[in-house]
């Protein structure tokens, strides 16, 4: 597969990402003139992917994260922000006539594989389509070869034997692996990945975690892994950023984040992940209040309203992002 990457070696750079969604107003807000409301649903984030990364965005619920998933595929426009795809925008590709290249280098798996797929194809069918779309080869045969490599790929052996089958003769397991089969079809550079296991029982979880983890260290294919779970990126990305109300409030290394965590965040979130020896067990720490939605947001640091050591300042200065270790950063103050 070939790779290409910026010059500094970034497949992917975020800068400065925000989105904005308006809050309708309704009739009689319009007619009483009440002013336009906003749901800041990513409110400046940055992070950069290097080719071959595996890189975990993790959060709460309505914190950002597929709102940023997709803006960096060009699905939807930034408000304010720049996103690099191997050095160049991927809001002007999304508008050219490269948009199609775009289409391809950039996969999206969902979370849901009953969803995502017909039910009145069959497999063959589904991971031939995107073939046809982009024109990818030149009759059957080839089709065919190229259909079976993927499944291959996505761990789907013999590939023979799955070619006429239907979503309904397949496990919740194998319907993902078929959805990853349709994005690996095309050969992409990035794959982002959103929730891509939640929906799966627990015990085929790691099955699929290892599947896109040997995809990267195979093909060097580049993973935004999206999660709600700390645990499972624990164990799968080689680096994570962790969310909260439409910012990164740390971000680094996993090994580094999982040992050091450095915002009472990403503390309160560790704290409730079982570890396996009972003496390093961390002190629970429970969140105290709902997550506070994101048009009305808290001033200073948007997260003390629930943190345990906020201190009088944190309501009135936001934090930014500040090196704490090698690669490691911290929003706290
Ligand atoms: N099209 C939209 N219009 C208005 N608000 C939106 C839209 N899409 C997302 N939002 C809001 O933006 C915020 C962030 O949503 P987003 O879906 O990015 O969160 P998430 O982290 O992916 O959450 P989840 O874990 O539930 O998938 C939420 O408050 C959501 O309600
Ligand atoms: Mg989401």
């Amino acid at each position: 597969m070939e790779q290409e990457s910026s010059q500094d070696g970034f497949v992917l750079q975020v800068s400065d990402l925000r989105k904005l969604f308006s809050v309708p107003r309704g009739i009689v807000g319009t007619l009483l003139k009440r002013p336009q409301r906003y749901v800041h649903a990513v409110d400046g984030v940055s992070f950069a992917m290097a080719g071959g990364e595996i890189l975990g965005l993790v959060g709460e619920s309505g914190s950002g994260k597929t709102t940023t998933a997709l803006c960096v595929l060009g699905l939807i426009e930034p408000t304010e922000g720049e996103i690099l795809f191997n050095g160049q925008s991927v809001q002007a590709l999304a508008r050219s006539r490269e948009r199609r290249r775009l289409r391809q280098q950039m996969q999206l798996i969902f979370q849901d594989p009953y969803e995502s797929l017909n039910p009145r194809q069959t497999v063959f069918a589904t991971v031939a389509e995107p073939v046809e779309i982009h024109r990818l080869t030149r009759g059957r045969e080839e089709k065919v070869e190229r259909v079976k490599a993927a499944l291959n790929a996505a761990g789907l052996k013999p590939p023979e034997i799955f070619l006429e089958r239907y979503p309904e003769d397949l496990s919740g397991g194998q319907r993902q692996r078929v959805v990853i089969a349709g994005a690996l079809v095309l050969n992409p550079e990035l794959l982002v990945a959103d929730e891509p296991v939640s929906m799966l029982d627990v015990s085929i979880r790691a099955e699929i975690l290892n599947l896109l983890r040997q995809l990267r260290d195979e093909h060097g294919i580049t993973i935004l892994y999206i999660t709600h779970d700390l645990a499972t990126a624990a164990h799968f990305t080689d680096r994570v950023a962790v969310m909260y109300l439409g910012r990164i409030v740390e971000i680094g290394p996993t090994k580094t984040v999982l040992r050091n965590p450095g915002h009472p965040y990403t503390q309160a979130l560790l704290s409730v992940i079982p570890v396996p020896n009972p003496r390093r067990r961390r002190k629970r720490m429970i969140l105290v209040g709902e997550t506070p939605n994101p048009i009305d947001l808290p001033s200073g640091c948007r997260f003390h309203p629930r943190c345990p050591v906020a201190s009088e300042e944190c309501s009135q200065t936001e934090p930014q992002l500040r090196s704490v270790g090698p690669d490691h950063q911290v929003a706290c103050l």
